[in-house]
């Protein structure tokens, strides 16, 4: 088990990189967490208005999910993958270096579902898109892509798989509390608009 403890730890540290915010910063567009939604993922970072900014944040906090899932696998076999894998999301949300306020997940969940499973991730990624695209909404795709997910990874991977998208999952949703109020009331930004969120 300690192993297990070693890989969600390794995880952890992975995802606790904030590459929105390091991004923003570098490229001097000031704090993320100041604009907008105030949150540091890549649909934030798109409200600066810098698109390849957004993109990459999107590619390096997938990656960082990715990452720690496939290292993890390589040095310590598939239950560490899994263990490093629902660590680098908690990192990502909850990182030490920003007082434990961090993202909220779907970048990172869905790099370390096409690293864990890539059909689920490619369905999960799919679901994402096709969500988007036909409502805007980022948040919503990313609820709808991960409400699937679990399902997905139930009746098509391994149950174990299923249990860590599951945790990812109700992540995802907690960490959407804010977004699924302005959904309600019908006060949600659609992608790319810079209008104010506050959370
Ligand atoms: O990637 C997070 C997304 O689902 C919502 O982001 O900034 O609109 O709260 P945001």
């Amino acid at each position: 088990p300690w192993l297990l403890v070693i890989a969600a730890l390794g995880g952890y540290l992975l995802g606790a990189i904030p590459f929105g915010l390091v991004l923003t910063r570098m490229a001097g567009l000031g704090d993320v967490r100041k604009i907008g939604s105030g949150n540091i993922g890549a649909t934030n970072v798109l409200r600066t208005g810098n698109k390849p900014l957004a993109l990459a944040t999107l590619i390096l906090d997938s990656g960082k999910g990715a990452a720690a899932t496939l290292i993890a696998l390589a040095l310590l076999g598939p239950d560490a993958a899994l263990a490093a894998a629902g660590g680098s999301v908690l990192g990502h949300l909850f990182p030490v270096w920003l007082g434990f306020k961090g993202g909220k997940g779907v970048a990172t969940g869905l790099g370390v579902l096409l690293a864990a499973d890539w059909r689920i991730g490619l369905a999960a990624c799919a679901i994402w898109l096709v969500t988007a695209f036909l409502t805007r909404f980022s948040s919503l795709a990313a609820l709808v892509a991960f409400a699937a997910a679990p399902v997905l990874s139930w009746f098509l991977a391994t149950p174990e798989l299923a249990g860590v998208t599951l945790f990812i999952a109700v992540l995802v949703f907690i960490r959407h509390k804010t977004n699924i109020a302005r959904l309600l009331a019908g006060t949600e930004p659609k992608i790319g608009k810079k209008k104010d969120g506050a959370g």
